[in-house]
């Protein structure tokens, strides 16, 4: 397959690369390399590369492709709140835009990178895709504009869906530490202690980001009726944790560590839980290959094996907030 992979240098687009090539597609990645200073290990490279924003890419930057899988975007709630206008043109105007492009440019297939926390705030039951979207902040609202819009491009010639992705966790090559439990582990091994920002008991979905990867994968593979303009939530049933669950996970492979409340958020408006039967009944082939214990366990024997560091806890280079404060001119923003 002839594959594009939009957002190929981040987090989970590291580990998607590396899944394509294994099987042996073609792929192309298309990144602005907003985080290429960030590695936390070697990363597969494409076998071709563009340096670019995707938001400028043309119709014939598209064409023979297969597949678009578009990743690329603003990945961060403080983010949307910090420039709510960039989030807005990249993850929504941006996809809608491009989506556009790849259907005139004959691309039969396209992946959108959406998310659970769509949802936002409910109580009670586990959300499945019929779920009211109740987005939170702007990033969310950001990710329900592209879907709703996208949506609306799906012809017999054109078959997007969208991945509603639980919070990635897990080790990747591009590694983030400022999603949910990959702080609490990076903080208890580098600091000696677990902090929890929240009262530690909003819920929330988590799935490890080569999981994430593999379902783009699988997306890419199915039969086409199977995903046609669907949107499905992507992880399990079994992995809804409440925050201070994934701190006892923590605790257990770091026992020294204590588990401090800080308070600083006061109870997290996102908290939700999520229903994933829908991805069971199109994919039944499809399984998650990680929990949070066999995730956070491989997560941590990278950190020590790393010896990964106070430094890199309190540094920028793992925080997408931190770096993308200052490159806020290469996305059109003012700069910080
Ligand atoms: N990480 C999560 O927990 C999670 C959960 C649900 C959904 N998602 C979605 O999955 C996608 C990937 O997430 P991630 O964690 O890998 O994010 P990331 O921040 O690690 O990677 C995003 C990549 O997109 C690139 N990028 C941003 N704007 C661009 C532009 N205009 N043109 C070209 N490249 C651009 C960045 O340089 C970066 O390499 C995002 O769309 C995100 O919203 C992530």
């Amino acid at each position: 397959m002839k594959v594009l992979v939009t957002g190929h240098q981040g987090y989970i687009g590291a580990h998607l690369v590396a899944l394509l090539k294994e099987r042996g597609d073609f792929v192309a990645g298309c990144d602005l390399g907003l985080f290429e200073d960030c590695g936390w290990e070697r990363v597969t490279p494409p076998d071709r590369e563009m340096r670019a924003d995707f938001r400028r890419l043309s119709e014939r930057d598209l064409e023979a492709f297969d597949c678009v899988m578009h990743l690329a975007g603003i990945s961060n709630d403080p983010m949307g709140a910090l420039d709510p206008e960039i989030t807005r043109s990249v993850n929504a105007k941006g996809s809608i835009s491009l989506a556009e492009t790849a259907c005139r440019a004959g691309v039969p297939r396209f992946l959108f990178s959406s998310s659970c926390s769509t949802y936002g705030k409910a109580e009670g039951a586990a959300l499945d895709e019929t779920a009211t979207l109740a987005p939170v902040s702007v990033y969310a609202e950001s990710k329900i504009a592209a879907e709703k819009a996208i949506a609306r491009l799906a012809s017999p010639g054109f078959a997007p869906a969208y991945l509603r992705n639980a919070t990635a966790y897990g080790d990747s090559p591009m590694l983030r530490i400022d999603l949910v439990a990959n702080n609490l582990l990076a903080c208890a091994v580098a600091k000696g202690d677990i902090r929890i920002m929240s009262d530690g008991t909003p819920w929330r979905p988590l799935t490890h980001a080569k999981d994430i990867a593999r379902a783009f994968v699988a997306f890419m593979l199915a039969p086409r009726e199977r995903i046609f303009n669907r949107a499905v939530n992507i992880g399990a049933n079994e992995e809804n944790y409440q925050v201070r669950d994934v701190a006892d996970n923590v605790r257990k492979l770091v026992p020294k560590a204590s588990i401090v409340y800080t308070g600083e958020v006061g109870h997290d408006p996102r908290d939700y839980r999520v229903n994933f039967d829908l991805l069971g009944e199109l994919l039944p082939e499809f399984r998650l290959e990680y929990d949070l214990e066999s995730g956070m366990e491989e997560l941590f024997r990278a950190y020590v094996d790393r010896g990964f560091s106070a430094g890199d806890f309190d540094g920028e280079k793992f925080v997408r907030l931190r770096i993308l404060r200052h490159r806020l001119d290469r996305l059109g923003g003012e700069g910080a």
